[in-house]
């Protein structure tokens, strides 16, 4: 089992398992997840379909959303874990960033528990809960070389990390990625390149001027009429499409940053010319829009990230956040990886959107580190890191 001593230092001692309970309510997903020693015993999430019919997340109605889901969704994690209120060592929440009546509402839920239990708080950045993902023992997908595959020399392995070494000893079975590792971390707000040397020491080395790839994603297929949210649909039609049949800018943005404001006007004014000629233009070329729009936003987002292992050598890397759920830039990062000899790692499916597991395993490595939030601690809608 793990510990940590006064100073913060992880290590392996002979102690009770820590057992977390999780919450993440940043955005339109009310999650719970039970984790202990790492492990993750229940990840239950509910979405909110009310925001389908708005074209987008209404604030308003996804609070009033957590407040009706957030016990239910706590009662069926403790149920799926099979575990009592009174083996929980601590509470762990998404402290920031998102919206702020949603966090709220996660967060003051959080701390009442705490509160009524007894036990300490874990307060999480949200971004840096998405790049830990691949943390989770058991899901980071192993998706390299045969030989990269093959390498002992994980953290896991070597001990670097003492709760992937006690996860490993628990039965988990996939590679971690080691330290340092670099994350594209892909969501509806943010869109980052981030060096993790440590669990609780990340970097960003470059990020979105402007909108986030999830963004990009949402609003071109806003454009094409599709509801919200629109990332899901544009990947299951670009399936069948030819991503060469139309051509949208690559932007020229120096350093490891991004900008997408300029592909969704370039789409724009594409979609109202072509209309302008045939207005079922949308309807008769679906599948060969969305492959374009889709393989031009991979191809921004991979030409940074080859820049970035270049620019630092490192060579074991991630991708994390809701756009990471997508079949296209899932299967171009492998193969980039492949290509270029890196070690590739994706969270399972149920972790790359918003998921209280993430939220559980981060709160863990804060736990390790002693690293814990008082009562007082409050939510914010902007955070830094
Ligand atoms: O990480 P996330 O669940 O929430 C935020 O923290 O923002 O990311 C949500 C974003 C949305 O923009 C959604 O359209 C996008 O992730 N997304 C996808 C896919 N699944 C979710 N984008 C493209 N392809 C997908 N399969
Ligand atoms: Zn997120």
């Amino acid at each position: 089992m793990l510990s940590s001593n006064h100073t913060g230092t992880m290590t392996l001692a002979a102690t009770a398992p820590v057992t977390i309970l999780a919450i993440e309510s940043s955005c339109d997903e009310t999650s719970c997840a039970i984790s202990r020693d790492g492990l993750i015993l229940a990840n239950i999430i509910a979405g909110q379909a009310v925001h389908e019919q708005y074209g987008g997340v209404v604030p308003e109605l996804a609070s009033r959303a957590h407040m009706q889901n957030i016990v239910p969704v706590v009662d069926a994690a403790m149920k799926k874990a099979g575990i009592a209120m009174t083996e929980l060592n601590a509470i762990a929440f998404t402290q920031a960033p998102g919206l702020i009546g949603s966090l709220l509402v996660g967060s003051q839920f959080a701390k009442s528990l705490a509160m009524s239990l007894g036990i300490p708080l874990l307060a999480v950045h949200h971004m840096q809960a998405h790049v830990l993902a691949n943390l989770i023992p058991g899901v980071a997908t192993p998706a390299t070389t045969g030989a990269a595959t093959a390498d002992s020399g994980n953290s896991a392995a070597t001990g670097a990390n003492p709760p992937q070494a006690a996860a490993m000893a628990a039965g988990a079975s996939t590679p971690l990625p080691s330290f340092p590792f670099l994350c594209l971390t892909v969501s509806g707000g943010h869109t980052q390149i981030v060096v993790a040397h440590s669990p609780l020491k990340l970097e960003v080395i470059g990020e979105t001027l402007d909108d986030a790839a999830g963004e990009a994603f949402d609003k071109s297929a806003k454009l094409l009429g599709l509801p919200y949210p629109g990332g899901p649909l544009i990947d299951k039609y670009a399936r069948e499409g030819s991503p060469g049949r139309f051509t949208f800018p690559e932007p020229q943005i120096p350093g490891l940053n991004f900008s997408f404001s300029g592909l969704k006007t370039a789409i724009l004014y594409f979609l109202r010319d072509q209309k302008a000629k045939d207005p079922d233009f949308v309807t008769k070329n679906l599948p060969d829009i969305c492959a374009s729009i889709q393989g031009r936003i991979i191809s921004i987002l991979l030409n940074k990230l080859k820049k970035a292992a270049r620019e630092t050598g490192i060579k074991d890397l991630c991708i994390a956040g809701g756009v990471s759920a997508n079949s296209g830039l899932r299967k171009a990062f492998r193969e980039t990886g492949e290509s270029l000899g890196w070690r590739t790692f994706i969270p399972a499916f149920e972790y790359c959107t918003d998921n209280a597991a993430m939220i559980a395993i981060t709160g863990y490595y804060h736990y390790l580190a002693g690293d814990f939030a008082r009562l007082s601690a409050s939510a914010s809608a902007r955070a830094d890191w």
